[in-house]
């Protein structure tokens, strides 16, 4: 049985990927230092789930303390890392600097070093879409310039794939960088547009609509993520990659809350503000280079998938209207 070491499945993507990688008969070691950036509630639960399965192992560990990290490593001698654990949030990078540093900067630089250290061949690791910063060429793609990040969270995103550069040319470590683009689905962060407008407009309180609704996403079903992932862990030769995983789906943020209001049946209370520092106002995807090398295929349209997570949202209303949303 394969053993994958995947950080940050108390989160919402590494929830969903761990849950998969068992399903397919794999051994998952997690390691999640469930910081309170949003409510803990939220990933005791899908933690919870993936303890169900006697092939989960977890740890609760923070990655920035390389020791801890390494003597995991040494104990469950994964043959892969899959890194999703971060601090995530392109606003609260503004406010609180320094958790970006740790997890992202440092965090993922003990990633790297343990994985020379206990010759682990291959790493693959979260980016984001958030890289493309000021560059305007739409879609963006992989050779499109990342070297104009407009938040501290995108430019320790960059920082990370500039580092996978250097480990993969000084100890021949295989490492992909995945560009995720607007992630969605259940158990999604409380954080996130998706999660918050279905709250509001449930509870009946206004909405924030940034830019005046003039913005877009390209949003992908997690599903669709977790399959990419799956696609690069069994890809046969990999060097230095950075792929983008997107829902090929762009929508504009105002058809985005019409979607919402048409499955709740209910209208948003609108509330416009201007841009936010930080914010891009698109980010779509080109994922020509991942249908090419990966069999890439987003499934989930839009239309489905906020279907899917309202239903969802309704079934769980009872908890999920309890949550703290994140911090700002
Ligand atoms: N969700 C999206 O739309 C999206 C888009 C682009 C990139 N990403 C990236 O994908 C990855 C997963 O995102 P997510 O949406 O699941 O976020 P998430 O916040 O739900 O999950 C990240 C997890 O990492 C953990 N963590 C943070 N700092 C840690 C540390 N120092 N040590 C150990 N664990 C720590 C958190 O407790 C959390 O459970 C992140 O790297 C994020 O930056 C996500």
């Amino acid at each position: 049985m394969k053993t994958i070491l995947v950080t940050g499945t108390a989160g919402f993507i590494g929830f969903h990927l761990a849950k998969r990688l068992l399903n397919d008969g794999y051994r998952v070691v997690g390691v999640d230092s469930i910081t309170d950036y949003y409510d803990i509630r939220m990933k005791i639960r899908r933690n919870k789930i993936l303890l169900e399965s006697q092939n989960y192992k977890f740890y609760k560990t923070n990655i920035a303390d390389y020791k801890a990290l390494d003597k995991i490593v040494k104990k469950e001698k994964p043959e892969v890392i899959i890194h999703l654990a971060a601090q995530a949030g392109v606003r609260y990078s503004l406010t609180n600097p320094w958790a970006y540093a740790e997890a992202n900067y440092l965090g993922t630089m003990n990633i790297f070093e343990t994985a020379k250290n206990n010759k682990i061949k291959r790493v693959l690791y979260a980016s984001s879409s958030s890289v493309y910063g000021k560059n305007t060429i739409s879609p963006f793609s992989e050779d499109h310039r990342v070297d104009q990040p407009i938040s501290i969270y995108a430019a320790s995103k960059r920082a990370n794939e500039l580092l996978a550069h250097s480990y993969h040319h000084l100890y021949g470590i295989e490492t992909a960088g995945m560009r995720f683009f607007t992630v969605y689905g259940d158990y999604n962060r409380p954080d996130l547009a998706l999660f918050k407008f279905t709250k509001s407009i449930l509870l009946g309180k206004p909405i924030d609509v940034y830019n005046n609704g003039e913005m877009g996403r390209d949003f992908t079903y997690v599903s669709d993520i977790v399959d990419g992932i799956i696609a690069i862990l069994n890809k046969k030769d990999l060097n230095y990659e950075i792929y983008n995983l997107g829902g090929d789906n762009p929508i504009s943020l105002m058809n985005f809350i019409k979607l919402i209001e048409t499955n709740l049946n209910k209208k948003a209370k609108l509330k416009m503000l201007p841009m936010q520092p930080g914010d891009v106002k698109e980010n779509f995807a080109d994922v020509t280079k991942a249908r090419r090398e990966l069999g890439f295929d987003p499934k989930i349209k839009i239309d489905k998938g906020v279907a899917l997570y309202i239903d969802w949202f309704n079934k769980n209303k009872s908890w999920l209207l309890k949550l703290k949303e994140g911090k700002q």
